[in-house]
C-alpha cells in the first residue's frame, strides 16, 4: 500500500486571478484547420451555419473559448486580407506557401472569422501581416474591421453584411519575426513594431475605455491589447529589446502584451508518434512539456527588470505538443492523433500557468481543429472531441477564478532514466464562490493515494470527474470517440480532510462543497 501524498489547501486565503485568456486558442489557415475543420461552406451537405459547422461550434462554445488567434502564425505574415474579403466566388485564390502549398481559395476571411469566433461566444486576436505585408495594409485591414459605417472602409464593411463595428480585442503584431515572420533583427523589429503599435488603429468607439492591463491613461493607450513578438527559445534577445522598448514607450506607442512560444516535441523535427508508443515516448515528452517552467522563469525575469509591476502580460499563444504528422497525411497539414498523454501535458501546462499568473495572463494552445495538439478532429462528416477537448472542459471552472496558496509532496515518477515530479495539483475559487482542485497524477502504472486537508472551510463533499485511459497512448477515434471521456468520480470527505485514489496516468478535478 503506497503512502498516501498529503495537500493543504488554504481555502479562506486569497490570490491571483487566474485569467480566463490563459485558456485561448490558435487557428491557422493551415492543413484542415480551417476548411474542412472549422469551415465546409455554406452548400455542404455537413449542417453548418453560414458555411460554420454545427458540430464543431457547438463543441467549442463547451469551452467558453476567451480569444482565437487567426490567421496565423507563419500564415500570418503572407495573408492579405482583401484576398478574403466581398463575394467569395470573386475572391482571389493563392497558394498557401507557409503549409504544403495548399490551394488557398480565401472563402474563410475576415467576416467568416467574426462569424466563427461570435458563434461560439469568443474574441478576436488578429495577427497582422508585418512579413510579406505594410503598415497602411494592417492599417486598412483594421478599419475595415473596426471604423464606423459613414467611413469608406466601414462602408465596404457594411456592403459585406456587417454593420456595426467588430471587437479586435487583442492585435498581434508580427509572429516569429525572428524566423517564418521575417528573419529579422531584434533591433530592427522593435523599429518596425513602433510603427503598426502606433498606426495600425483599433477605430471602433465602442471599443475604447475597455480593459488595458498596461495602459496608462494617455500613453499609447489602445482600446485592445498590441502584443509584440517576444521569444521563441531560452534566449533573451527579443525580451530585452521590446522590454526595453517598452519602458521608453511615449505618448504616441505602446504595447500591452510580449509573446512567447514554446511547443512540446524533445527534438527538431518532431519526430514522436501520436499513436501506437509505449511508456519510454510518454515519460519523454512529460519531461521535455516542464520546460516550459524554465522558459516562463527566465522571460519573466527580464521582464520584471524592466516591468516589475507586471503591467504587460507574458502571452504564451502558441504552445503545445507537436508530433510527428500522422502516416499517409499531407506534408505541411501538421496532423496528429490526440492521447491521454496530450491531456497529461495539457493539465501541467494550464497548471504551470495558474502558478505563474501574475506574469502569464493569455495563451493560446496549438492548434485548435485537426492540426498539432488539437480539441477536435474532422474528416468529412466526422468529428470526434480529443482527450486534449475533455481536459480544458474539466479546466473550464479555473477561469478567471481566484488561485489558493496549496502545499504538497510531488514525489517522483521514474521511467527509464527519466524522472519527473509524479503529482501536479492547483487550488482555486470560482467567481461563485466554490472550491475547485485539479490533479494529476503523471505516473503510468502507479495509482496515488491522496489525502487533503482544507483548511478555513469545512468541507462536507467533493466530486466531479476524471480523466484516464488504459494505455499511455489511447486516443479517441471517429469509430471508437469514448475511449477517453471524464468519468464521474466522488472523494471521502471526513472531518474536513478529503482521501481519494487517483488512477496512473489520469487527471481529476473536484469541486468541494461545505
Ligand atoms: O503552429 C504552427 C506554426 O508554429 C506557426 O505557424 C508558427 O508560428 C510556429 O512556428
Amino acid at each position: 500500500q503506497p503512502a498516501s501524498i498529503r495537500v493543504v489547501i488554504s481555502a479562506d486565503a486569497t490570490g491571483p486571478t487566474i485569467d480566463r485568456n490563459i485558456f485561448g486558442q490558435f487557428a491557422e489557415n493551415l492543413g484542415t484547420g480551417i476548411y474542412g475543420g472549422v469551415w465546409v461552406g455554406e452548400g455542404s451537405p455537413i449542417p453548418n451555419v453560414r458555411g460554420l459547422r454545427t458540430d464543431v461550434v457547438t463543441a467549442l462554445k463547451a469551452l467558453r473559448v476567451p480569444s482565437v488567434r487567426w490567421p496565423g502564425g507563419c500564415f500570418a505574415d503572407e495573408y492579405h486580407w482583401r484576398d478574403g474579403v466581398g463575394p467569395r466566388q470573386k475572391r482571389a485564390v493563392t497558394v498557401n506557401g507557409s503549409w504544403g502549398n495548399a490551394l488557398e481559395k480565401n472563402d474563410f476571411g475576415t467576416d467568416e472569422f467574426f462569424d466563427f469566433v461570435q458563434q461560439i461566444g469568443s474574441d478576436a486576436y488578429i495577427s497582422v501581416n508585418m512579413g510579406s505585408g505594410s503598415v497602411k495594409e494592417a492599417a486598412d485591414w483594421m478599419a475595415y474591421m473596426t471604423a464606423d459605417p459613414g467611413t469608406t472602409a466601414g462602408a465596404e464593411r457594411a456592403t459585406n453584411g456587417h454593420r456595426e463595428p467588430y471587437r479586435v480585442k487583442f492585435l498581434g503584431i508580427g509572429n516569429e519575426s525572428w524566423s517564418c515572420g521575417g528573419a529579422y533583427r531584434s533591433g530592427y523589429y522593435v523599429d518596425e513594431m513602433k510603427r503598426y503599435a502606433r498606426f495600425v488603429r483599433n477605430l471602433n468607439l465602442q471599443q475604447q475605455g475597455t480593459d488595458n492591463p498596461a495602459g496608462g491613461s494617455i500613453a499609447g493607450s489602445s482600446p485592445m491589447q498590441r502584443i509584440a513578438v517576444g521569444p521563441g527559445s531560452p534566449g533573451t534577445d527579443y525580451t530585452e529589446a521590446v522590454m526595453r522598448a517598452w519602458k521608453e514607450h511615449d505618448w504616441s506607442w505602446s504595447i500591452e502584451g510580449l509573446s512567447m512560444h514554446n511547443y512540446t516535441w524533445v527534438s527538431w523535427p518532431p519526430s514522436y508518434a501520436s499513436t501506437g508508443f509505449g511508456e519510454r515516448e510518454y515519460a519523454a515528452l512529460i519531461k521535455d512539456t516542464l520546460k516550459m517552467e524554465d522558459m516562463i522563469r527566465i522571460h519573466s525575469a527580464v521582464m520584471d527588470k524592466y516591468d516589475p509591476d507586471k503591467k504587460v502580460p507574458l502571452v504564451i499563444d502558441e504552445w503545445g505538443v507537436w508530433l510527428a504528422k500522422l502516416p499517409g497525411s499531407r506534408d505541411g497539414f501538421l496532423h496528429q492523433q490526440n492521447s491521454i498523454r496530450d491531456a497529461i501535458i495539457a493539465s501541467i501546462n494550464l497548471n504551470m500557468f495558474t502558478r505563474h499568473a501574475d506574469r502569464v495572463r493569455m495563451t493560446a494552445i496549438a492548434q485548435m481543429v485537426n492540426v498539432l495538439q488539437a480539441m477536435i478532429l474532422t474528416d468529412g462528416p466526422k468529428m470526434v472531441l480529443t482527450p486534449t477537448y475533455h481536459l480544458f472542459k474539466m479546466y473550464v471552472p479555473f477561469q478567471n477564478a481566484t488561485r489558493l496558496p496549496i502545499t504538497f509532496d510531488a514525489g517522483t515518477y521514474r521511467s527509464g532514466d527519466i524522472s519527473v515530479p509524479r503529482i501536479d495539483v492547483i487550488a482555486a475559487r470560482s467567481a461563485d464562490g466554490k472550491l475547485w482542485i485539479a490533479l494529476t497524477n503523471v505516473d503510468a502504472n502507479k495509482p496515488a493515494e491522496i489525502n487533503a486537508q482544507i483548511q478555513g472551510i469545512r468541507a462536507r463533499t467533493a466530486s466531479g470527474t476524471v480523466l484516464t485511459a488504459d494505455r499511455v497512448d489511447t486516443v479517441n477515434t471517429f469509430e471508437k470517440p469514448n475511449s477517453v471521456v471524464p468519468r464521474p468520480i466522488t472523494a471521502r470527505v471526513t472531518e474536513g480532510r478529503l482521501s481519494l485514489t487517483l488512477p496512473p496516468k489520469s487527471v481529476t478535478v473536484l469541486s468541494i462543497a461545505q
